[in-house]
């Protein structure tokens, strides 16, 4: 049987790309969407569920039967990061799910983080300019630390929309460039179902050399 993902915003900035990467790399997908009538997307692999993230009959019609679940879930005020993983922690639990790969920005801040000066200066820039936000994504770090699930919460800093492609650079310390293409961020995502390097670990993604493969 073909490894079946749950992708909660997929159809958002860096969700896109990780739908064609998962759908590439020969995933069968469920899909939660807000509203699957505006979805243009139709493959034999994709299974539309409709609703929101924050209701609880929803992910139960998304996750049971998937075998990991991917979040680039986006948000507006009020935030709703820590509900949402609150959420999503529950019924993966309830149905026996372990893998959640989730990702966030570059100011989350971790045990063990070292972060060169510009990007403390970008993480001090995102607190001030968004706070509640950032308050909420770091609740979403604590849930999940708290959790028993095999997490990767994946801090990425600027997303640039583009399927411009090349080296990457993953590191738990700090982050190693200022922008990431989303193709190298899908391409990373979907790594790490197979991979269990960055379990239980929060990562910086970067993109280190950009080449258009276009
Ligand atoms: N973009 C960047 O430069 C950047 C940089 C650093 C970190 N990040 C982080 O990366 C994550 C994704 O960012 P993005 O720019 O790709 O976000 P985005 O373009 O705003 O996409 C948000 C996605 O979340 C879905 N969504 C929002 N509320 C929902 C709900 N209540 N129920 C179900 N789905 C819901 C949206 O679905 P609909 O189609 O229904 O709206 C959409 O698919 C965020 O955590 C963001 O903070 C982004």
């Amino acid at each position: 049987m073909k490894t079946a993902i749950a992708v909660i915003g997929g159809t958002g900035k860096a969700g896109q790309y990780l739908v064609n990467q998962l759908l590439l790399q020969g995933f069968h997908l469920r899909l939660l969407l807000r509203n699957p009538d505006k979805y243009h997307l139709h493959h034999p692999a994709i299974q539309l569920i409709k609703g929101d993230v924050l209701d609880p009959m929803a992910l139960s019609q998304l996750i049971p039967g998937c075998d990991a679940v991917i979040s680039t879930l986006g948000s507006g005020h009020p935030p709703i990061f820590s509900s949402a993983t609150h959420g999503i922690i529950n019924t993966m639990q309830a149905y026996g799910l372990q893998r959640y790969i989730v990702i966030t920005g570059l100011s989350i801040d971790v045990p063990g983080d070292d972060k060169s000066e510009w990007c403390r200066q970008a993480s001090t820039y995102m607190r001030n300019s968004f706070p509640d936000i950032i308050a909420d994504k770091q609740r979403e770090y604590a849930l999940l630390t708290q959790s028993t699930l095999d997490w990767t919460l994946v801090r990425i800093p600027l997303l640039e929309q583009t399927t411009s492609t090349g080296a990457y650079q993953a590191n738990l310390h700090d982050c190693p460039a200022p922008r990431i293409s989303a193709t190298d961020l899908a391409v990373f995502l979907v790594s790490q179902l197979r991979d269990g390097t960055y379990i239980r670990k929060a990562p910086f993604v970067a993109s280190v050399v950009v080449s258009s493969l276009l």
